[in-house]
């Protein structure tokens, strides 16, 4: 006859081994969201940006944890996601690889065993894509990518959501991407394909984004030598700096290859008359774009940005209740 203290140590053995078998839904790239999951989501951040406006109080994840990794500097995406958290009556925990063992070399698969047990949803800004698809694959917690070199994902549930509130459907439309092939620009090209627009990219040679993606896009996506061309006629012109986060010894090197590319006046009139200007913040003025575009009457910066508060709230609602 065992005692009652074995039984209770059998009991959670038992429950932590189904936790672990669980697999959990992750947010990596924009390609894990269906057609139509991708714009419930959009759906949902307009609905909770206007519970919010009108002070409601709403607290769906009372007592969830979201876990932040942060390997990189961040504004927008670390503040709203913690906002967020506090809004919807959670808690969020930022977590700097300078003060973890993550920064002393703890393996990163251990650390999402261990985070991924206590805390409830995980995001993690990091600079290989290589590194978050470790993390995920050891966390029994969903996992969300606030940022690698390869993708933003989060980014374009507020882009999105900012074009639909300013102009509605987007299907059919035609999106501009004029600048570096990096992580923004990958999460265009998926964007175009789940959402049915065109997206035009003009990059420097040798700044071209990733060609299986490229690929993957078909029709989707058409490529341009120059910015004026890829901006004719479209209704939403995108842009991001040169150098990413990590590339900054590449800067000079990078100005004289992109200096053709900067969103100006005159990029913008080749644009629709009613077209939109998006920049995912922080923005360099006199660089990628000149100052009367981005503080002028076509640009939705602010907007964009604040969006990133409510679908990334769309976001954990859907990954920690619809999952
Ligand atoms: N756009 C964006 O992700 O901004 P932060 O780097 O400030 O989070
Ligand atoms: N491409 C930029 C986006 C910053 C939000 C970077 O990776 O630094």
């Amino acid at each position: 006859m065992p005692c009652p203290a074995n039984i209770i140590n059998h009991h959670q053995l038992t429950l932590t081994a189904v936790k672990d078998d669980m697999p959990s839904r992750h947010f990596l790239t924009l390609s894990d969201l269906s057609r139509d999951e991708y714009r419930s989501i959009i759906q949902r951040a307009i609905e909770l940006k206007a519970k919010q406006k009108s002070g409601e109080l709403f607290e769906p994840l009372k007592n969830k944890v979201l876990g932040m990794i942060f390997e990189k500097s961040s504004t927008r995406t670390r503040v709203s996601f913690e906002v967020g958290m506090a809004q919807f009556g959670g808690h969020a925990l930022f977590l700097s690889p300078r003060d973890t063992q993550l920064g002393r070399g703890e393996p990163i698969e251990d650390t999402a065993r261990v985070l991924s047990r206590m805390v409830d949803i995980i995001t993690i800004r990091t600079y290989e894509h290589e590194k978050l698809l470790r993390f995920s694959k050891h966390s029994v917690a969903p996992v969300i990518n606030a940022l690698t070199d390869q993708h933003h994902p989060c980014q374009l549930l507020a882009d999105m959501q900012t074009f639909m509130e300013h102009r509605g459907e987007i299907s059919g439309k035609t999106v501009a991407w004029i600048g570096d092939g990096n992580n923004m620009c990958h999460s265009y090209i998926e964007a175009a394909q789940l959402l049915d627009f065109k997206l035009h990219i003009a990059s420097p040679e040798n700044y071209q984004p990733d060609s299986q993606l490229l690929k993957q896009a078909g029709t989707a996506v058409c490529q341009f030598d120059n910015a004026s061309d890829a901006a004719k006629n479209v209704d939403l012109i995108v842009t991001d700096v040169w150098s990413s986060m990590g590339q900054e010894s590449e800067q000079v090197q990078r100005e004289a290859a992109f200096k053709e590319y900067q969103v100006t006046h005159q990029i913008m009139s080749q644009a629709k008359p009613n077209a939109l200007f998006m920049h995912c913040l922080p923005a360099h003025r006199g660089e990628e774009v000149a100052a009367d575009v981005i503080d002028g009457t076509q640009s939705v910066v602010w907007d964009e940005a604040e969006n990133r508060l409510h679908s990334q709230k769309a976001l954990l609602e859907f990954l920690l209740l619809e999952n």
